[in-house]
Formats: structure tokens, sequence, C-alpha cells
């Protein structure tokens, strides 16, 4: 397996102290729409997500609910397991970082580092925030908070260091070899002017808690809940075992999707840690925006953001999926408001989709025997129209190469309206097809939707893929089972 035909596509892996909200599951239905493009694209596909569960603010939360942190991880990462249910999401494999496999991967990454001479012990002195699991510079901080107004703790104690300030050059080498590392443009520019202006070394471990991994040979500290976090994204390929063939296959051919507060870590420490370690830096890294609810920051004091099981019982799962990937521009922050997203579903799914789908089908059904038309002689307009539906695929391709959801399903979109105006000037065998390449790549963004209406044509499974949309056209004669409707049509909901 070449590393062309290999995709392994990862999540963040899911603080334990909070519950799944919008913001957990905008990533992870995002890295799902990847890895099944990918897979329909004939590629080799992983898709690893998880919990991230040691650290000071999940031991602070365990404690909180009267409960010891692996009971209280248990419990939350059910929920985040069950959010994978809940949305439909293909992952291969959901890891957890109190497993056997992942405690083994970051005590060896550990060792390694310190066979190349990269940690040493020395006095820590410094701001830590709980909540950002971060350390911060005294002029990093703004009116005494860190710059994500979390509250910072001062810290005193003896750490084991990471000599990061030595990876300054080889990092700024990284990027400027990997122009497309670092997604979007403008969080390469802020990771890079960060870098850039220097380094300190980072402290990689703690001993004022206990929750986490001891560190080999000291086990009165723990392992820095970043270091022993990132490194989920190759203990699941089996590291250490780099001659592994899921390691050999996967690593470093890998997009990790990232919110963009968490940028620095996946940018600057995770290819610095790797480097040091003898490892291949990541291929790619994509920072997405921040969604806000109704106008307002998503908060647990708040309590405004809303759970993946609300989504999905108030407007189904594909149309949470659609409205999610084709609202905003994947890098930039947007508002989720229930009246953006009704209004959305109405037009794109209800209106254009739905429509088309369901005049075309009763059409068919009414007409021609509740079986696939014959072609018939193409005219001007079917010709352009299955021409539009013929390029979309080159075009998608290339919009989800760069992670632009959004101009993807844009795309998709425009052939939806084309055949639409057009629904009462060409055949029904040049609609019918032109319905099938839709569907079929409508799969990756909203999979049970587009497999419903692949089974309304009697597409069989094994016609599905992106390679059959050239080899496998609709058969005149063909059968096709009773019309239904695919997408509900949403009242127009008052605000909350
Ligand atoms: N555990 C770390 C990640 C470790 S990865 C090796 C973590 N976890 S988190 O649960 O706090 O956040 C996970 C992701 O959710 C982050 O990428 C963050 O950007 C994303 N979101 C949380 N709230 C969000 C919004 N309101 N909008 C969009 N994404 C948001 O960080």
């Amino acid at each position: 397996m070449t590393a062309a035909r290999a995709f392994f596509v990862t999540t963040p892996i899911f603080y334990v102290n909070d519950t799944p909200h919008l913001g957990h599951a905008y990533p992870t239905v995002a890295a799902d729409a990847l890895a099944r493009f990918m897979r329909l694209d004939g590629k080799r596909v992983k898709f690893l997500t998880g919990t991230d569960e040691h650290g000071q603010k999940v031991e602070q939360s365990a404690r909180s609910f009267g409960i010891s942190p692996q009971e209280f991880a248990d419990r939350n990462s059910s929920a985040f397991r069950e959010m994978t249910r809940l949305l439909d999401i293909s992952n291969d494999d959901f890891i957890r970082t109190t497993e056997p496999r992942h405690i083994r991967g970051v005590e060896a990454i550990w060792q390694q580092l310190e066979r190349r001479g990269e940690i040493y012990l020395g006095p820590f002195a410094g701001w830590y925030s709980v909540r950002d699991e971060a350390f911060y510079d005294e002029s990093e901080l703004v009116d005494g908070k860190a710059p994500t107004g979390a509250d910072v703790e001062w810290l005193e104690e003896e750490n084991y260091f990471f000599r990061l300030s030595a990876w300054q050059d080889r990092l700024l080498a990284y990027y400027d070899a990997n122009p497309e590392a670092i997604a979007p443009r403008s969080r390469r520019n802020e990771v890079v002017s960060f870098v850039r202006a220097g380094l300190r070394d980072l402290s990689i471990s703690r001993t004022s808690f206990s929750w986490g991994i001891p560190v080999p040979g000291s086990p009165s500290h723990v392992i820095y809940v970043w270091l022993d976090a990132l490194t989920n994204y190759i203990t699941a390929l089996r590291y250490p075992d780099t001659e592994d063939p899921d390691f050999s296959i996967f690593w470093p051919t890998v997009l990790h999707i990232v919110g963009k507060d968490i940028v620095r870590f996946h940018a600057v420490y995770w290819p610095a840690f790797l480097m040091a370690a003898g490892l291949e830096p990541p291929s790619r890294i994509f920072a997405h925006g921040w969604w806000t609810i109704e106008g307002q920051k998503m908060s647990k004091s708040l309590g405004n953001g809303i759970p993946p099981g609300v989504l999905v019982e108030r407007y189904g799962v594909d149309p949470a999926r659609y409205f999610l990937l084709r609202e905003l521009p994947f890098g930039s922050d947007g508002d989720f408001s229930h009246r953006a997203v009704v209004g959305r579903l109405n037009s794109d799914l209800a209106n254009d989709f739905g429509n088309l789908a369901q005049r075309v089908l009763v059409m068919i059904n009414r007409n021609c025997d509740a079986s696939v038309p014959e072609p018939g002689e193409p005219a001007g307009l079917d010709t352009a129209l299955i021409d539009a539906a013929r390029g979309l695929l080159e075009t998608v391709r290339g919009q989800i190469s760069e992670q632009a959801f959004h101009l993807a399903l844009e795309a998709i979109w425009r052939v939806v309206g084309e055949a639409n105006r057009y629904v009462d000037e060409t055949v029904l065998y040049t609609l019918a097809e032109a319905i099938r390449h839709l569907a079929i790549l409508a799969q990756p963004f909203i999979p049970g939707a587009a497999g419903k209406l692949l089974d309304q044509l009697a597409v069989p499974m094994t016609a599905r893929c992106f390679a059959a949309l050239e080899s496998a056209p609709l058969i005149p004669g063909t059968p096709l089972p009773k019309p239904e409707g695919i997408f509900p049509r949403f009242l127009e909901a008052p605000a909350g």
C-alpha cells in the first residue's frame, strides 16, 4: 500500500470532564465526511477519534462528583462513544488514554526522548491554567488571566522539561518545506510568527496531582497531559512498533482536524515531540473555527452547548450533518441559530434536493411502469446536465482535498439546481442519472439520506463508490421501489 492510497484522519480526543456538545460534534462530522469520501474514492482509510482522560482538570471534576477519576472517565467516555453512534460516524477506532495500549506507547515515547537527551529535570516557576491545561508566560496574561480568559495559578515545582527551544530552526524548516502542513493560511502564519519569536523549553511533568501516566523511573511525576494526549495519534497505530503495517502505512500521511484553540499544541509541540523522538511530523493540520449558539459563546455556565442527541432528535442526523458542513467555511467562526438551521434545511434539502428527487421518482413510478426508463434521444439540455454531473467528482475532490466542505456541497447543489430548472425539458432517464450522480457524491456528507435515494434508484451496494459514477449507469427496465420523501420540512422555529 503506497502512501498516496492511504488516508489517516483524526479528531481531537475529547476531555472527559465535559459531556458531548455541538463543538465536539463539529470536528467529528467533518472528519467522518473526509473518511467516507476517501473510502468511496478507493483509498485505504483509518479514521480515529477518542477521549482524553488524564490531567488535573479531569481529576478535579471527578472529585466534585465524588467519584474516582477512572469511574468518571468511564462514564463520560461512553457518552462520546454514543455521540459517534448518534451522528452516524464511521470511525475505525476509538482510543482512550487510559487504555494499556496507549499508556505503553506514551511510556515508550518518553523513554525515547530521554535516551536522545531531549529531557532534563529542573525547577519550574510560572503560570498554569487547569482549564486550558496549558502554561503561560507572564507576558501572555491579560488582566491576570490566560489569553483564553481562563484562570491561572502560580506553580512552583520540580519538573521534567523538554528542550523545545532547540527545535525552533527545525520547526521553521518543516513549515517551510511543507506549505500545506498547517491550514488555513492565517493559522499557519500565526504559528510561524509564534515560533520565530523564540521558544522556551516546555515543562512536561507534574508532581502536584497524580491522575496521569507516571514518568518511567520517577513515579512521583505524571506526564504532562498534552504529551500524553497528542501521542494518541500514534499509539493507535501501535507505536512503538513502528514496523507494524498500521504505523508504516498511515504515518506520517495524516490529517489532524483540530479547533483553532489547540493549534499551538498540534502545530508546534507535536511536530517537535515527534522529530525529537526520531519520527516524521504530521503531513497536515487543519484548524476549524468556533460556533456560537444563538449569538452567544458556548459555555458550561450558560448550559447552552447543544448535545448531539438534541440536534439529531430535532433535525435528524443527515440534516444536522449537512447544516454543520454547509453553513460555514470550515476555517471560519459562525453562529448556530435554529432559525438559520430551519431556513437552510428547508431550502437546500426539502425544496431543492428533496423536490427534485420526489418529482422525478414519482413521474417514473407513474409513467414508466415503476422501472428505470429508456434513455431515448438525448437533447442538448440532457447532455449539458449529464456533463455537469460528470464534472462534479473532480471539482468536489479538489474542494475536499482542501477541507472546503461548504464549497464541495455548493458545487453539488449547483447541479441539483440545474436539474430542477430543466426538469420539464429533459428526459426522465437523464434526470434519474443526474440524481444517481448527486446521491453518490452526497454520501460522505449525508450518508443515510443519500443511501435511501440510491435504494430508490435500485443502485446496488457494489455500485455506490465513485468509480461506479462512470462504470455503472442505471439500467433501463430495472424495477424501482415506491418513492418516498427523503427530507422533512421544518416549521419556522422560534429561537431556542
Ligand atoms: N483534549 C483536548 C484535545 C487533545 S487532542 C490530542 C481538547 N479537548 S476538548 O474536548 O476541550 O475540545 C475538543 C475540540 O472541541 C477542540 O478542537 C475544540 O476546538 C472543539 N470545540 C469546543 N467548543 C467548540 C465550539 N464552540 N465550536 C467549535 N469547536 C469547538 O481540547
